[in-house]
C-alpha cells in the first residue's frame, strides 16, 4: 500500500519515542523506504542505531555532523526534504512543535521541515495538561493553518502516570493517516472523480436502552473496501455501525447505530457513483422499544420483531444510470446458488460472497475468501481483507 513511497521519520524526544521503531517497521512492511531524523532528546530516550540498523541507513540529528567524510553532509536536509513523499514526526514534542511553528531549523529535523516539500504529518505526543495548554493549542493552530496534517493523541495511561490526552496512536491508526494523505494527493486514478459510499460493520437494533440485536461484523471487510476505493482515488464516504478498528484516513465518515439510521444516510447518498454495501444489516429489529430497561417481573419470554428495510434492494429499484451497486452476501451453505439469487432479487451488479465455513473467512477475520459473482462472472479472491478489496475492485473497473 506504501510501496515504493519514500518516508523521512522524524523522532523527537519523549518516552513514546521507542514506538517509532514499530512504525518503522510497518512503513517497511507496507513496501516504504524509510530515513530517521532524531532530536539529540530522542537520544536520550532510543540510541540511533536502533533506527540506522532497521532502516539500513544513518541516522540525521544534526545538521553539521561531526564525521565530514561523506560530500555534501551538511546539505543533506535539503536532499532529504526533496527525497521525501511523506515526513511523520512521531512522536512529536511540544518543543519540536513550538520549532516547527516558529520556523526554527536548529537541528536536521527542523530544517528538514522546511526544506520538505512532501506533506508533513505531526503526531503530538506529551502530557495531557502540556497538550491543553495555551501555548500548545496556540502551536496546534498554527500548523494547522500551514497546511500541516495533526495526528491527534490519544487518551490513556500516560507515562507520568496520569491519564489524559497525550499517548501516541496506535501504529496501525498512524499508517493509516499516512495512506490517507497520500491518496489525498493522487488526483489521478480509476475512481478519481467518482463518488464512492461504502457501509460497513454491523447495526445495533435496541430494544431498551441498554439490550440490542446485532452480530459480530467487525468492520475489516468494509473499511478494507473503503480504503481500497479510496486509494483508487474515489471520493469516498464509509458509512459504518460500531467499529473497534481505526476507521480509514482520507475518507469522510459517518457513524450509525441501527439500520433505520444506516438507511436514512444511504438514502441521501443515493446518487453516488459507486455504492458498496459491506454492513452486516440486522434482518430483524424489536417491534417496540422501551425508553426504560425492561424490567424482569414486566417482560414476557418472547420478542416480537419486525422486518428492516432491505437497503440494497431498495437501492437495486432506484438505480441512477451508470451507478455500479456492489453487495455482499454472507452464507453457510449452497453459497454461490444463495448468493447469485440475492443478486438477482436485490439488483445489484455484484456480489462478493463469503462463506463462514472456513475459520480464517468471515466475521472478525483479518483474511477471507470471496467469490465474486456477476451476470456472467464467477471468481474467487482470497488472501488478507485488504488485498481482496483492492483485487475486487479492480475486477469490478478492469484495472488489474
Ligand atoms: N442488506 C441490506 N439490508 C438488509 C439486509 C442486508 O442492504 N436489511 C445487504 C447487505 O449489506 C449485503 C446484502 O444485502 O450487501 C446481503 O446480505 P445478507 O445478510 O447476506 O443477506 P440477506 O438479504 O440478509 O439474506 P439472508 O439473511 O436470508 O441470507
Amino acid at each position: 500500500m506504501l510501496s515504493g513511497k519514500r518516508i523521512v521519520l522524524g523522532v523527537t524526544g519523549g518516552i513514546a519515542a521507542y514506538k517509532a521503531a514499530f512504525l518503522l517497521r510497518a512503513f517497511q512492511k507496507a513496501g516504504a523506504k524509510v530515513r530517521v531524523t532524531m532530536t539529540r532528546g530522542a537520544r536520550q530516550f532510543v540510541g540511533g542505531e536502533t533506527f540506522s540498523s532497521l532502516s539500513r541507513h544513518a541516522v540525521a540529528v544534526d545538521i553539521f555532523p561531526g564525521n565530514q567524510s561523506e560530500k555534501d553532509q551538511w546539505t543533506r536536509h535539503i536532499s532529504w526534504g526533496e527525497w521525501a513523499d511523506l515526513f511523520v514526526i512521531a512522536p512529536c514534542t511540544a518543543n519540536t512543535m513550538a520549532k516547527i511553528a516558529a520556523g526554527f531549523s536548529d537541528n536536521m529535523l527542523t530544517a528538514t521541515v522546511l526544506s520538505a516539500r512532501c506533506p508533513l504529518l505531526v503526531c503530538p505526543t506529551m502530557d495531557g495538561e502540556m497538550y491543553r495548554s495555551a501555548a500548545v493549542t496556540r502551536n496546534l493552530k498554527t500548523l494547522r493553518e500551514d497546511g500541516i496534517h495533526i495526528l491527534e493523541p490519544e487518551a490513556g495511561y500516560l507515562a507520568s502516570g496520569l491519564e489524559g490526552r497525550g499517548r501516541l496512536p496506535e501504529t496501525e491508526t498512524i499508517v493509516e493517516k499516512c495512506l490517507g494523505i497520500l491518496a489525498e494527493q493522487q488526483l489521478e486514478g480509476p475512481l478519481s472523480g467518482k463518488k464512492v459510499v461504502v457501509t460497513a460493520g454491523p447495526t445495533r437494533e435496541f430494544m431498551d436502552p441498554v439490550r440490542f440485536i446485532s452480530n459480530p461484523s467487525s468492520g475489516k471487510m468494509g473499511f478494507a473496501m473503503a480504503e481500497a476505493a479510496r486509494n483508487m482515488g474515489g471520493e469516498v464516504t464509509v458509512i459504518h455501525g460500531p467499529v473497534h478498528i481505526p476507521k480509514p484516513g482520507g475518507v469522510d465518515a459517518i457513524e450509525i447505530v441501527s439500520t433505520d439510521d444506516l438507511f436514512s444516510h444511504v438514502k441521501n447518498h443515493a446518487d453516488a457513483d459507486v455504492i458498496i454495501m459491506a454492513a452486516a444489516v440486522a434482518d430483524f429489529t424489536p417491534k417496540s422499544h422501551s425508553e426504560q430497561k425492561i424490567k424482569k417481573d414486566d417482560s414476557t419470554s418472547s420478542l416480537e420483531l419486525r422486518r428492516t428495510p432491505d437497503i440494497l434492494s431498495w437501492l437495486g429499484n432506484h438505480k441512477k444510470e451508470g451507478q455500479t451497486l456492489i453487495g455482499f452476501a454472507m452464507e453457510t451453505e449452497n453459497m454461490v446458488e444463495h448468493a447469485q439469487k440475492k443478486r438477482e432479487n436485490k439488483k445489484a451488479d455484484w456480489i462478493a460472497a463469503n462463506s463462514i465455513a472456513d475459520h480464517n473467512t468471515g466475521f472478525g477475520t483479518d483474511t477471507n475468501t470471496v467469490t465474486l459473482l456477476g451476470e456472467s462472472v464467477q471468481q474467487d479472491f482470497s488472501g488478507t481483507k485488504k488485498e481482496i478489496a483492492r483485487q475486487l475492485l479492480d475486477r469490478i473497473f478492469n484495472t488489474g
